[in-house]
């Protein structure tokens, strides 16, 4: 598939215009507050899937993250981790991680690749660009397909898409370029926000085990505000400092898309005496600008204590730059926030095997424009005897 329409990918103009002006109306920061209840109430499915199944965990994030995102842009009714909507995402990333270089498809980069055949030695970024577009083709056109018939279905879910395709849309387009925009539109949420978010809140636990230090100070701040009678909830964020400096740290110790989006020039530019001509592709290095010692002291160190105190450090800029900047930003800060504080409120997260030997971890995350960290140790364990049954009932009073 011709990934090229989504909003991720789409040049600078009047199709991509339309796409992020239907999505921003969703997810700008006051909207967005709209969807808090729904992310409130996966987190807390989420401790109920960890209950079951605590070696699975990033399985369940994922599926936390998908079935919201899937949810609240189509309507579709996720129940399992095995949803094919769920698994679709993760698997057409998995091709294209490897059919691009960061945030752009080689052969973008390299017009010259174009020509050359799938059976040439090196060219096996086209076998995958062909399995990506069989997939891609089943995600944004299968669920906008599927979307599209359950509208009105019972049981069908209030949605992005549901209410989009509701109105008549902007006067100057066809009823068949109104839906095109939204297919879209909202194929791009879905394949922009789960993986990306997956990978943020799998980062943060990672650090959680190298850092047991911080984890301990992380539920100390939850025990004094939440206490130990019932779940986080979003009124607590406030309260929170240091959870959310330590959520800042993480973004900043390893960036989900560490070389974030390629961009094309729209016209020449100079940058720091660098004559940069119209069309160049450029990738900007958000990883190095996160361990940029001049902004950042011991940039190698994790250490919430840097966003705290009356003169804090930058954010990190992990969301991106100017007028492409990531359009998910509320929404997944917001998950991210949730999806930890539950966790570290009634979990303890050790790097010990399953039977709780300890091990020893050194971090390493994969390659892709969405980077992972790989695999490691991590295992779960409930906080406090309560814990269980809080867990059980987080859902029922929602
Ligand atoms: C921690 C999670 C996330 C990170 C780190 C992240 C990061 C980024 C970055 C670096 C960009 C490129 C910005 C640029 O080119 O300057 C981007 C773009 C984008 N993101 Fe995110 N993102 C996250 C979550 C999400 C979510 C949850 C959604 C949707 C629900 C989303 C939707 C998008 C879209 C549609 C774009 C393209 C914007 C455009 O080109 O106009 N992202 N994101």
């Amino acid at each position: 598939m011709n990934f090229t329409p989504s909003i991720v990918l789409a040049p600078y103009g009047e199709h991509w215009k339309a796409m992020r002006r239907i999505t921003q109306q969703s997810l700008n920061r006051s909207s967005s507050l709209s969807l808090l209840p729904s992310q409130l109430m996966d987190a807390r499915l989420l401790l109920q899937e960890l209950l079951v199944h605590p070696g699975n965990y990033i399985g369940a994030i994922r599926y936390a993250l998908g079935k919201n995102i899937i949810e609240n842009t189509y309507g579709l009714r996720i129940t399992s981790p095995d949803s094919e909507y769920v698994k679709l995402s993760r698997e057409t990333h998995e091709v294209i991680q490897n059919a691009v270089v960061p945030g752009s498809f080689f052969v973008d980069v390299f017009p010259a690749l174009r020509f050359i055949p799938e059976w040439f030695p090196g060219a096996g970024f086209k076998r995958l660009a062909r399995v990506a577009k069989a997939r891609g083709e089943h995600m944004v056109d299968g669920a906008f397909d599927a979307a599209k018939n359950a509208i009105n279905s019972e049981g069908s879910m209030p949605s992005l898409v549901g209410s989009l395709l509701s109105s008549e849309g902007p006067e100057e387009m066809t009823r068949e370029e109104y839906e095109y925009t939204i297919k879209w539109a909202a194929g791009s949420l879905y394949g922009a926000g789960t993986e990306s978010t997956t990978s943020s809140i799998t980062t943060f636990l990672l650090t959680m085990v190298l850092f047991p230090d911080v984890q301990k100070r992380v539920q100390d701040e939850l025990d004094s505000v939440v206490g130990r009678k019932r779940l986080p909830t979003f009124d607590d964020r406030a309260s929170l400092p240091y959870l959310e400096a330590t959520i800042k740290e993480s973004l900043r110790f390893h960036p989900p898309t560490p070389l974030g989006i390629a961009h094309r020039l729209v016209e020449d530019d100079v940058v720091q005496g660098y004559h940069i001509p119209k069309g160049s592709i450029i990738l900007p290095n958000i990883w190095a600008m996160n361990m940029n010692e001049k902004q950042y002291d011991h940039p190698e160190r994790f250490d919430p204590e840097r966003y705290l105190g009356p003169s804090p450090a930058l954010e990190s800029p992990v969301f991106g730059f100017g007028r492409r900047a990531c359009l998910g930003v509320h929404y997944s800060t917001a998950a991210i926030f949730i999806t930890v504080a539950s966790i570290l409120s009634v979990f303890d997260l050790r790097a010990q095997d399953k039977d709780g030997k300890d091990v020893r971890i050194e971090p390493a995350f994969t390659g892709g424009f969405v980077s992972h960290p790989k695999p490691f140790p991590c295992r779960l364990t409930l906080r406090f005897p309560e814990s269980a049954e809080l867990i059980r009932g987080g859902t029922s009073l929602l």
